[in-house]
């Protein structure tokens, strides 16, 4: 595995190895703090960002490397100059990149044209770094992964994209609920099947809350994504009626989980209620996202020191 681009990609041994290395690394992260030094990252972001941004930079300076962050927001990337010359002077300077971009075939060009690994940090298309962390959140809450069900509500966008391929590679089923214009990518039906490890798990897309009855967990996200700005009119027409409210939780006849991968628009996709509840992995979701992608890196960037746990006899406690 040179890059992390896209979930698609993986098979269920990468996954779990990840999710073991996860696991090795928020229990022990001092165990890690030397593993990286010599080591370095370049965030390349067009968007803004919180979570994503601290988790990267602060997480390579306490493996022992270096992180920089290059503002890309004012010109996007390969504006200014060919995204060939951008490629060809970075991997001079670091040895890795971490990109966040909203052309996801941008992200794809930039990691052929480097020899170096390049991380999705967020495209239009997927999020896989989120989904990561998001997935390892459940299997931290739930003592058996199989047979559980994650929903979906709202905007069928990267977040939902990411998470169908995270939890096929899970063995979880998934549902998404999304209006009909804003389903989910084209191929998500047919990658859920390639991917999961479980027959009986199911993807099952549906425009009706109805669907989220026997599901274990809810996720939303924004209605608006960054970059559909100039679409928030007609969004807030649509997805009202998809605004996730204790009234929506109880249609699971479950006491399920809530998730969101933040930002919120508080009382617009979520109501308070919900997101403020003893139900919400919000945060620690957001925790998370620190310990997977010092995994991740760990695994791009020294994969021959990381040889050793990644047997999986090993690590016969994970399920
Ligand atoms: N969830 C997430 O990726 O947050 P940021 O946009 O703040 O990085
Ligand atoms: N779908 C959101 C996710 C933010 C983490 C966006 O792309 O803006």
């Amino acid at each position: 595995m040179k890059d992390f681009i896209s979930l698609r990609d993986l098979d269920v041994n990468s996954w779990r190895h990840l999710m073991q290395l996860s696991e090795a690394v928020k229990r022990q992260p001092l165990h890690f703090r030397d593993m990286l030094v010599g080591k370095s990252t370049v965030l390349l972001f067009e968007k803004p960002s919180l979570r994503t941004r601290v988790t990267f930079e602060f997480g390579m300076k306490s493996l022992g490397g270096e992180a920089m962050y290059l503002d890309c927001q004012g010109s996007r990337i390969g504006e200014r100059e060919p995204l060939n010359d951008v490629a060809k002077n970075l991997e001079r300077w670091f040895t890795s990149i971490v990109a966040r971009t909203f052309s996801h075939e941008l992200l794809i060009e930039l990691a052929d044209l480097v020899t170096i690994p390049v991380i999705n940090a967020l495209t239009d298309r997927e999020h896989p770094c989120q989904a990561l962390g998001d997935l390892f959140t459940l299997r931290e809450k739930w003592q058996e992964m199989n047979g559980k069900t994650m929903a979906f509500v709202g905007d069928g966008n990267n977040v939902c994209n990411s998470l169908i391929q995270a939890a096929a590679l899970s063995g979880i089923s998934f549902t998404a609920v999304t209006p009909a214009r804003y389903k989910p990518y084209p191929a998500a039906a047919a990658d859920f099947r390639r991917l999961s490890p479980c027959p009986s798990a199911r993807y099952i897309w549906s425009d009706s809350l109805e669907a989220l009855e026997g599901a274990d967990v809810v996720y939303t996200d924004t209605w608006v994504s960054m970059g559909q700005e100039a679409e928030e009119e007609e969004r807030l027409r649509v997805f009202p009626k998809y605004r996730v409210t204790p009234e929506v939780l109880a249609r699971t006849g479950k006491d399920c989980f809530f998730m969101h991968c933040l930002p919120a628009s508080r009382e617009r996709e979520v109501a308070d209620s919900v997101i403020d509840s003893p139900a919400s992995l919000v945060y620690d979701q957001a925790e998370n996202r620190l310990h997977v992608q010092k995994a991740l890196l760990l695994r791009l960037l020294a994969p021959k020191e990381m040889e050793r746990y990644l047997h999986l006899d090993k690590w016969a406690a994970w399920r």
